[in-house]
């Protein structure tokens, strides 16, 4: 067993596997220092959640022009149990678990439904992780727990042997559309992989809509939105030492209708120069330059379930809301042909 294995009580294991990535890049941030080297420079996604940045998302979800969380929730509350009922015993596998907020409705229609109730939650927050996993057990009694400290990648490839007769590996909250169009056939093809033939692949994602309602949803009133993002300049300042002012950045977020996609940029609002001592690094910022940290993709329904289908994972049901603004696509992976 590699990685550092932590099992708090019989019902929670927790297994470690950032110490393995780190061995594996040559060297730590290694992703930082290709991205800001870029032009246009960009951040990997995953710095934006450390502590503050995993709280400060939990706000946004709560914001009221933030409609997906909502939308969403009530998508799995009204449709639970017909996935519940789809899947049979199931392990529930949750990518980017972060609080685990919306996973309790799905937990709740298992638990309706008698089924046991097993829950891998992988998160790169380990605060976040431990503590969403110890609230779980103290709601749900029969629950057991496997959460792993990673990425997707190396979670993905060590995921225990399953204890049930199936497995659903769910990737909610549109995540799957911060993912760039190359990476999103990257991580199809591992998922497809990750999967026994009837296993399940329990997708979230924010639908195309009106532009004004969009860019609402990333340019909140309080700025809640513009903290979570400059979040991610602080959380590299502790990490590789650096100098980043943050005040000297603001957040843009822009829809782009071409690509169907919001996309996140900080911009230097000065010429500046920022330092990462730990990395060694030098960065020189333009005035009005921008650094693209996210982008939120936007989708088709009938477009996803066709690239699902050609991946192995076909649709057997399509959740949305009244509006069609959000879709939950439930996917089983079809057995390969030779
Ligand atoms: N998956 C979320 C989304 O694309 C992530 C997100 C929401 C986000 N608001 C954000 C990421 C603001 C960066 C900045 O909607």
């Amino acid at each position: 067993m590699t990685g550092i294995l932590k099992v708090d009580s019989q019902r929670l294991t927790v297994h470690d596997l950032s110490d393995i990535e780190n061995r594996s890049d040559a060297v730590d941030g290694q992703d930082v220092i290709e991205g800001l080297s870029s032009q246009p420079k960009f951040l990997p996604p995953k710095y934006f959640y450390d502590q503050r940045g995993s709280q400060l998302f939990d706000q946004i979800c709560e914001l009221p022009e933030y409609y997906p969380t909502r939308t969403e929730t009530a998508i799995l509350k009204e449709f639970g149990g017909a996935i519940a009922q789809t899947t049979g015993p199931c392990e529930i596998v949750e990518l980017g678990s972060g609080s685990a907020t919306k996973t309790r409705f799905l937990l709740n229609a298992y638990q309706s439904a008698g089924h046991p109730l097993r829950y891998l939650p992988i998160d790169v927050s380990e605060t976040a992780l431990v503590e969403s996993s110890k609230q779980l057990l103290l709601e749900y009694s029969a629950l057991t727990i496997h959460g792993l400290i990673s990425t997707y990648e190396p979670a993905l490839a060590k995921l225990p042997a399953a204890q049930l007769p199936a497995r659903m590996i769910c990737f909610i909250g549109s995540t799957i559309g911060n993912l760039q169009p190359h990476e999103y056939s990257a991580f199809l093809d591992r998922m497809a992989r990750s999967l026994r033939p009837k296993d399940y692949f329990l997708l979230g994602i924010d639908l195309q809509k009106e532009v004004s309602v969009l860019e609402a949803a990333y340019n909140d009133s309080r700025g809640i939105t513009a903290a979570f993002n400059l979040n991610m300049l602080r959380h590299l300042n502790y990490r590789f030492d650096g100098d980043f002012d943050v005040d000297c950045f603001a957040h843009v977020a822009c829809y782009n209708q071409e690509s169907h996609q919001i996309e996140m940029h900080l911009e230097s609002l000065k010429a500046q120069t920022v330092q990462l001592k730990a990395l060694g690094l030098t960065v020189r910022f333009a005035s009005g330059e921008r650094l693209l940290s996210e982008i939120s993709r936007k989708f088709d329904l009938e477009k996803t379930a066709q690239t699902l289908a050609a991946r192995h994972l076909p649709v057997v049901t399509t959740f949305t809301d009244q509006n069609r603004w959000f879709g939950l696509l439930l996917c089983q992976r079809s057995p390969d042909r030779c």
